[in-house]
């Protein structure tokens, strides 16, 4: 079975529809692919949980479903243009890419996850397609790999950071579910990593500035889509959609919209139940920003 079989995405599935237009110098898209494109709710599609492709996905504790990454990068990129991951993970982008036909670069610090993205782009993808583009994993700290990047040398940002200490909830259920199967429950012990950073301003300051850097290597006028969720800290309830457009301002990286990402297949806890309201948060947020420089 090729890559693209196994991992059929909705333009595999459907034959191309509507003109093209010349005058795109945005995306392959036609007119009517493009227009539902911009609803702003979106179901999140992930593999399913018995697809045999989740194996490498599963082991970290927060992968994005590759199936999305690839809608946005058909959305803001043409074939061949080059896309950045700073917080690559276990390399959702980069699969992405390789069957979008884009090149890739992706910055882990965890070098576990530096090589499990080695094996998932070894393992799932036989598609000779998706060996003709280049995808490039960076080890090390986002904040000083991105200075080596070329200026203006990316076409579009889309990444997931960490969601500042969350994982570091031991109450979490899923969590406890992780550890009794040996799981990581959290990214790394190391002092860089954004998500072992206790103080929520400093992670937002710290966070700000490395996707202000990639604002420097992607070219002007493109876009960054950043995949984020808000959270609870205790009974508070966290806008980090909110917190990080704002902080992101002085970086002339200018929102343009938000997605809202349905996870319709969350299982429900009853948290709260019955004294008060906890949300069971089944939703993530795109931030689709515009990189405003000259
Ligand atoms: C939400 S996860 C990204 C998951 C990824 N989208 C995927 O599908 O696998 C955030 C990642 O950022 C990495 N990370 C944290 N701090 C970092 C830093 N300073 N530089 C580079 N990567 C970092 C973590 O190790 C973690 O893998």
């Amino acid at each position: 079975m090729s890559a693209a079989e196994k991992n059929p995405t909705p333009t595999e599935k459907e034959p191309k529809k509507g003109k093209y237009d010349p005058r795109n110098k945005l995306n392959d898209l036609t007119s009517s692919e493009w227009i539902p494109e911009t609803i702003s709710v979106w179901n999140q599609k992930g593999l399913g949980a018995k697809h045999p492709d989740v194996k490498i996905e599963k082991q970290h504790p927060a992968p994005f479903s590759f199936t999305d990454v690839a809608r946005l990068i058909r959305f803001f990129t043409k074939q061949g243009q080059t896309v950045l991951d700073p917080f690559l993970g276990v390399g959702s982008t980069l699969k992405a890419c390789a069957l979008e036909g884009r090149n890739g670069v992706g910055i882990e610090l965890n070098e576990k996850y530096v090589d499990l993205s080695h094996e998932r782009l070894d393992v799932e993808l036989d598609d000779i397609f998706a060996r003709e583009y280049e995808q490039t994993i960076l080890h090390g700290d986002s904040r000083l790999v991105v200075e080596d990047l070329d200026e203006n040398s990316i076409d579009f940002v889309v990444t997931s950071p960490p969601y500042w200490n969350i994982l570091h909830k031991e109450d979490h259920k899923v969590n406890q579910e992780r550890k009794s199967s040996n799981l990581d429950t959290r990214y790394s012990d190391s002092e860089h990593d954004l998500g072992n950073i206790d103080d929520y301003e400093v992670f937002l300051e710290e966070l700000a500035k490395i996707l202000g850097k990639c604002g420097r290597v992607l070219k002007p006028q493109k876009y960054m889509a950043v995949v984020v969720s808000d959270f609870r800290d205790k009974s508070k309830y966290i806008m980090f959609h909110a917190d990080l457009a704002r902080a992101l301002e002085p970086f002339k990286l200018e929102m343009r919209g938000l997605k809202v990402l349905y996870q319709r297949h969350k299982r429900i806890f009853p948290y709260g139940y019955p004294y008060a309201y906890v949300p069971n948060i089944h939703n993530q947020y795109i931030l689709i920003l515009q990189n405003a420089k000259k």
